[in-house]
């Protein structure tokens, strides 16, 4: 009955055979495919099997690639002549170049595309993004090997959700296939890293943070790059992070995506952030051009383990991610069997928090490193800052980034603190919320998301705040 229903469809779509002309094969079977044929090999990858912080030789390079250096800062410039001229009427302006395709574009005119990077920019920029993608091939499956099927379970991440993680782990494969194949033979390799978790909690908050630096440090490079079609590629990978970093929110019992936009970083954002967890890297492994920050702690950073996640104090695993640690959450204020449904964290799809982790109007107690210490792979790179006295938290948020002035600063013990800025994006879209970047900068330098790196020469220090 099926078959026949099917074979009068087929018939329909056929009508210009005449019916007796059909042949045996048009009669619906099953479906036929050949053996694939052709697999695309990935890039060579292990299981690393050893984590832990670095404990070789001193490097003999140090310090972030160079070459000669042009200015001490990119200056600020008026918009680009001519950047007012089209008239967004909604008429077409241009000769159309083909049918039902309006003039104008960029890589439009049928040239075809290259997938490789074009620009010491590009390189750089792919380079970096390698760099987190390997990391997060071996953090999948680490924090898979590390903890017990039993502590898992504990934590509410069942069999189906470790296969998820198992998956994402597999993601990144492809990701740094992709990334290696556009960069060519020096392409930065696969390195071994140093992670601070020891609970499952701690290893889903973590991966929650790193994915989402991951996330917003492409958005912050990727209109900027000058090969459209490795842009192109890329996007389409970074928006399976964006993907992971809301199931981490989700296995975390966090509300999945709190903002309206997600934010866009510099690429020594991302690389000051990520650096501390690689602990060595392969002999001659393809250095990076980007700055590396002093950390800055945030002292009453909200952990999201706990029922009132703003009561912590000094509750992280360390400076820069500022990822939770569980380790002073006693078991009646661990959210997560909290006998209370508005008050409990376990994983969901979504989970209303009815104690906000962070709200506008909280006071922030900071602390921050000196420049000088010696970070990522082999202890090879440097932190470095050019400011020498901290004025101003920037928040850096959705399309946001707003200032507010630090009190209190003490340049002996480099504490202060600062109150969080009530401030939205639009109208019922509060600018400070989910998973997002602090630094302490020595101005309230205006910047607007396609132009923040210019903020780099101003940072003195940098964190992920998590603000819900
Ligand atoms: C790494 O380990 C996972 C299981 O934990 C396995 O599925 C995968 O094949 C291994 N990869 C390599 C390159 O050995
Ligand atoms: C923009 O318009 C001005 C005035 O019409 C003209 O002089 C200028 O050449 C235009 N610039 C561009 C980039 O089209
Ligand atoms: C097509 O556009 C590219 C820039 O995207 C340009 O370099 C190239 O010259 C153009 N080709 C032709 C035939 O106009
Ligand atoms: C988990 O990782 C930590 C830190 O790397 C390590 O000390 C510990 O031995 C690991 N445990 C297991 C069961 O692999
Ligand atoms: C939650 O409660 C269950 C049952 O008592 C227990 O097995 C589990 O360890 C608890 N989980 C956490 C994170 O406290
Ligand atoms: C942040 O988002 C959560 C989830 O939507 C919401 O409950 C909370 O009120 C928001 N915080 C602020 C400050 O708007
Ligand atoms: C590293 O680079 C140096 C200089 O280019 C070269 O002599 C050496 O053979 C390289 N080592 C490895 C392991 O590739
Ligand atoms: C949460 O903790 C903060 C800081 O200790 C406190 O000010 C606030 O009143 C607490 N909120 C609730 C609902 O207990
Ligand atoms: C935070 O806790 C650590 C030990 O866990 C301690 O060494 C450090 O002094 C504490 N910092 C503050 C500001 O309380
Ligand atoms: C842990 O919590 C206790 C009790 O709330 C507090 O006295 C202590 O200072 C906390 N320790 C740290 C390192 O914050
Ligand atoms: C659950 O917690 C909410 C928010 O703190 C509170 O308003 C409510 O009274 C609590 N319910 C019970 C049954 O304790
Ligand atoms: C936040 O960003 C939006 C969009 O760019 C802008 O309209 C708004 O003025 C910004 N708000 C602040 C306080 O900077």
């Amino acid at each position: 009955m099926i078959g026949n229903i099917l074979l009068y469809g087929v018939l329909a779509l056929s009508n210009l055979l005449p019916v007796q002309a059909i042949p045996r094969e048009y009669t619906p079977t099953t479906t036929f495919s050949a053996a694939e044929t052709v697999t695309p090999t990935v890039v060579p990858q292990r299981n690393v099997t050893s984590h832990g912080p670095y404990t070789g030789p001193p490097a003999t390079t140090a310090g972030a690639l160079s070459t000669s250096v042009i200015a001490s800062v990119i200056q600020a410039r008026p918009p680009v002549p001519g950047s007012f001229n089209y008239t967004a009427d909604g008429k077409l302006h241009g000769p159309q170049p083909a049918p039902f395709t309006p003039n104008g574009g960029i890589g439009t005119n049928g040239s075809a595309p290259v997938y490789r990077v074009q620009s010491d920019f590009d390189y750089q920029s792919l380079a970096l993004a390698l760099y987190q993608e390997w990391i997060e091939l071996d953090l999948f499956h680490w924090g898979l090997k590390n903890f017990t099927t039993k502590q898992f379970e504990a934590n509410g991440i069942n069999a189906k959700d470790r296969f998820l993680i198992e998956y994402m782990a597999d993601q990144e494969i492809g990701h740094a296939t992709l990334l290696t194949n556009m960069l060519g033979p020096q392409a930065p390799k696969q390195c071994t890293y140093n992670y601070p978790m020891s609970n499952v909690r701690e290893f889903i908050d973590f991966n929650q943070k790193l994915t989402r630096w991951g996330e917003a440090g492409v958005y912050g490079f990727l209109p900027h790059l000058n090969s459209g079609p490795a842009a192109q590629l890329l996007l389409q990978s970074i928006t399976i992070e964006a993907r992971q970093q809301l199931i981490f929110r989700q296995f975390g019992g966090q509300f999945p995506m709190p903002e309206w936009h997600t934010v866009g970083i510099p690429q020594s954002w991302a690389w000051t952030l990520l650096a501390p967890y690689i602990s060595s890297c392969p002999i001659n492994q393809t250095r990076l051009v980007w700055q590396n920050f002093p950390a800055l702690y945030i002292l009453n950073q909200p952990n999201p383990a706990r029922i009132n996640a703003s009561a912590a104090f000094n509750e992280t695993t360390g400076g820069w991610a500022n990822t939770l640690s569980t380790k002073n959450i006693s078991s009646s204020q661990l959210c997560f069997n909290a006998t209370n449904k508005t008050l409990d964290c376990s994983p969901a799809i979504t989970q209303n928090r009815s104690i906000p982790l962070s709200y506008p109007g909280r006071q922030v107690f900071l602390h921050w490193d000196n420049p000088g210490r010696l970070v990522g792979p082999n202890n090879s790179y440097v932190t470095s800052t050019t400011v020498r006295r901290p004025r101003f938290a920037a928040w850096v948020s959705q399309l946001n980034v707003t200032y507010s002035p630090l009190l209190n600063v003490s340049r002996r013990d480099n504490t202060a603190f600062t109150f969080q800025p009530n401030v939205s994006t639009w109208d019922h879209d509060p600018a400070i919320n989910g998973t997002m970047f602090l630094a302490l900068t020595d101005t309230n330098l205006h910047v607007t998301p396609y132009n923040l790196s210019l903020i780099n020469p101003h940072v003195a220090a940098l964190a992920v705040y998590q603000a819900g």
